[in-house]
């Protein structure tokens, strides 16, 4: 995992690198206004962005284990949907995200207002 310079705050789509800048089942860290944000790239390749942050105790999601469309928080293993942010049940508890825009290889990440 490596992490990019911190990002000026943007009104608007950010350049942060390819898609092979991610490891496949693995993270990268883009550090940004509002903090650091998880890019995570699953086994099919898709991309996600979630502030990297568990809702349980605020764990490093980036630093989790990418399953499925999910990641396992080394924390104290809460499993938060890559999509949504969820927490999957029993737990409960949310985690922001970030939108993604993939253009060919490159990603694009709507950074929001602090
Ligand atoms: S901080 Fe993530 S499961 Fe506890």
């Amino acid at each position: 995992m490596s992490a990019v310079p911190a990002l000026e705050w943007m009104d608007g789509w950010v350049d942060v690198g390819t898609v092979a800048d991610i490891p496949r089942l693995g993270a990268r860290v883009v550090a940004s206004a509002i903090g650091n944000i998880a890019l995570f790239r699953t086994a099919e390749d898709e991309i996600f962005a979630l502030e990297d942050r568990c809702p349980h105790k605020g764990g490093p999601l980036s630093q989790g284990i990418v399953h499925g469309k999910g990641v396992s928080c080394p924390l104290h293993n809460w499993v938060i949907e890559l999509e949504t942010g969820e927490a999957c049940a029993p737990d409960h508890g949310c985690t922001r995200t970030i939108d993604v825009l993939r253009q060919g290889e490159r990603i694009l990440l709507r950074v929001p207002r602090p």
